[in-house]
């Protein structure tokens, strides 16, 4: 496994990550077996992967238990890992979910996910997403607070707009930022990143894999994920057909070819693909490996310059 340092911190973390919503997170997918998604865990953090990426709405906290029960079984110290979650989306009496992004929300919320993952921090605390009535400011502006205190070591923020990520940045240092990116879905190369490029805030993509588009697992007439069009996901399942020759050809898998040109792109050095079993993270884990030439990111260009945005 390869290490890099997340940005304005002293964190170390590996350059392979894993994204946690599939391990407990009940109310997103269905049948997950959280048995699986334990192993998923702990292959990863046998193959070196030492940060692990959930949110307090993932299972409504189920995720972060799975979680706790993991690092509390494996020989693994606390400071050896990398805990990231993530708050701003409440439950509401009905169920449904509803963003709260008040400090004193976030400061509640922090507690009880210290709780549930069974430790005294929070490595890295997101501001999952902002609600539309709280100044950004406000909510980071307590975050840095919870760094002072000690809960949290780094802040970071995921799912805003340029304005109010500037906004953010002009309160307190974010180290880490997580909006949605991968070779299929690439709107925020011309706002988002340069800006976290310029700024020093590590960018995390979330949806590296298309949410398994570029795992290869769909199939033309099969019904698209909910963000994409009928027409949309049709066209990038036929680029992912033209996507896997190129990883054929180079003796890896189609998985394996995103996430490493994940970590090619400039300014982009960590990526958390999601997983529900250990073959995933058995894997994954590899991509950190492997090299693109500048041929094969030329030739998965071409492949990808006409590819719609929705
Ligand atoms: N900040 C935010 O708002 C936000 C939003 C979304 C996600 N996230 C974070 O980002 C992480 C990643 O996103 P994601 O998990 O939703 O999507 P993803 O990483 O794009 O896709 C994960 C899915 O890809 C498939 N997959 C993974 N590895 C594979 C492999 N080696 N071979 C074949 N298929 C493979 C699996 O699909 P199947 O399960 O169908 O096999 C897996 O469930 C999340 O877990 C979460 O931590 C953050």
């Amino acid at each position: 496994m390869q290490y890099t340092t997340l940005k304005k911190t002293d964190i170390r973390v590996s350059k392979i990550g894993i994204g946690t919503n599939r391990v407990g997170g009940h109310n997103i997918f269905p049948n997950l077996d959280e048995t699986e998604g334990k192993n998923y865990i702990i292959e990863a953090l046998h193959h070196g992967v030492n940060f692990i990426d959930t949110a307090d709405y993932y299972g409504w906290g189920r995720s972060e238990e799975l979680i706790g029960e993991v690092i509390h079984a494996v020989n693994i110290k606390r400071e050896d890992l990398v805990i990231s979650t993530k708050a701003g989306i409440q439950r509401d009496p009905q169920g449904n979910r509803k963003m709260n992004s008040r400090p004193e929300y976030l400061r509640a919320a922090l507690e009880s996910s210290l709780k549930r993952l069974g430790t005294d921090y929070i490595d890295l605390y997101f501001l999952h997403f902002a609600d539309n009535e709280t100044p950004v400011a406000e909510s980071t502006g307590e975050l840095a607070r919870l760094k002072e205190e000690g809960k949290i070591r780094a802040i970071a923020a995921s799912n805003l707009s340029l304005n109010q990520l500037k906004e953010a940045v002009s309160v307190t240092d974010i180290s880490a930022y997580q909006d949605l990116y991968n070779m299929l879905e690439r709107d925020i190369e011309k706002t988002i990143l340069p800006f976290c490029l310029d700024n020093q805030i590590s960018f995390l993509p979330y949806y590296p894999l298309s949410s398994g588009l570029l795992g290869g697992n769909y199939k033309i007439d099969d019904p698209p994920p909910k963000r994409f069009t009928k027409e949309g996901f049709q066209q990038k399942v036929q680029i992912v057909d033209q996507l896997k020759i190129i990883a054929d050809a180079k003796g890896i898998s189609l998985p394996n070819l995103a996430l490493s040109w994940i970590l090619a792109q400039e300014g982009i050095d960590i990526v958390i693909p999601g997983g529900r079993h250990s073959g995933h993270a058995q894997s994954n884990v590899k991509a950190a490996d492997i090299q693109l030439t500048p041929s094969d990111l030329e030739a998965i260009e071409n492949v990808l310059k006409d590819v719609i945005q929705s």
